[in-house]
């Protein structure tokens, strides 16, 4: 910490609600800290989109971050931990505002995690197109857990149904039922299936009536949160940088009045959001 930082709250983001299901469980397990919320909903959902394109629209968001004096932030995306982070770290931390500051994302603590709840050593990987086409999943489950063999099954219908609240109904059962009996039809053996998407949580209930009752389903929440509980333990020299007010701001880039509605779905209680942009200057950067 340079001598003229400030505390801030901790960044967290998502391309849109997704990202809330991680956060209510961080505001949970950690609610004596501040915290900043962006949601990208104008340009949601970023599972369908180019490594290229999520890579920069996740830089923009990381800088709105740091510009307004966050140390720490997470990608409580997928898509984006699995496109962006590793060459945001590498290649643009240590030129951006403090290279001190720290981005983690959502799949590490993940699959540190999964090998042990699997008995028959299969896991089922459901995400994004971008998520599973990065390989992200079976190449870190692969180092923690050599013995675990790795499924996966895009879903690609299943963030738009969810961002545009119309998951409960009948056509949004067709493409979960497909989805999951494509998962399924992969390894019948298959005991841990990972919901490897923020948004995915919202369906938990539709997806585990499917199933055995022995298939766990694993949402990734209340790993993330346990993960970053450690993370601050582990680094006082971060954990002092983060103001502790208990205060949160939402903030989205598309129409508030949608995202306090349909966020409260995600987050289960009210919320009050603030309009922003992205990018909302000009880069530090040339690409
Ligand atoms: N919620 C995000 C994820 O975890 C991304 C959804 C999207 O924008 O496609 O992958």
């Amino acid at each position: 910490m340079t001598n003229d930082t400030k505390a801030a709250p901790i960044g967290i983001f998502d391309s849109g609600y997704g990202g809330l299901t991680v956060f209510k469980e961080i505001a949970a397990r950690l609610p004596g800290y501040d915290y900043l919320y962006l949601g990208d909903n104008a340009r949601s959902p970023y599972g369908t989109r180019s490594f290229e394109t999520v890579y920069l629209y996740t830089l923009q968001a990381v800088n709105w971050f740091f510009k307004r004096g966050c140390p720490l932030v997470i990608l409580a995306c997928n898509t984006a931990s699995a496109k962006a982070l590793r060459s945001i770290q590498q290649h643009d931390l240590p030129t951006m505002y403090d290279p001190t500051n720290r981005i983690l994302g959502v799949i590490r603590p993940t699959t540190e995690l999964v090998g042990s709840l699997t008995s028959s050593n299969k896991v089922g990987v459901l995400a994004t197109n971008g998520t599973v086409s990065s390989n992200s999943y079976p190449i870190e489950i692969q180092k923690f857990w050599p013995e675990v063999e790795v499924y996966q099954q895009a879903c690609p219908m299943w963030v738009p149904l969810i961002e545009n609240n119309e998951f409960e109904n009948e056509g949004a059962d067709f493409f979960i039922s497909k989805n999951v009996a494509a998962l399924m039809a992969q390894q019948p053996a298959i005991d841990t299936i990972l919901l490897a998407c923020t948004h995915y949580p919202l369906l938990k209930n539709k997806i585990e009536k499917l199933l055995p009752a022995a298939v766990k389903v694993l949402s990734q929440g209340e790993i993330i949160a346990e993960s970053l509980a450690k993370y601050l333990q582990r680094h006082p020299e971060m954990e002092c940088r983060i103001t502790k007010g208990g205060k949160t701001s939402f903030y989205t880039t598309d129409n508030t009045t949608s995202f306090d509605e349909k966020g409260s779905l995600f987050f289960g209680k009210e919320i009050a959001s603030r309009h922003t942009k992205l990018p909302d200057d000009e880069l530090l950067h040339n690409f």
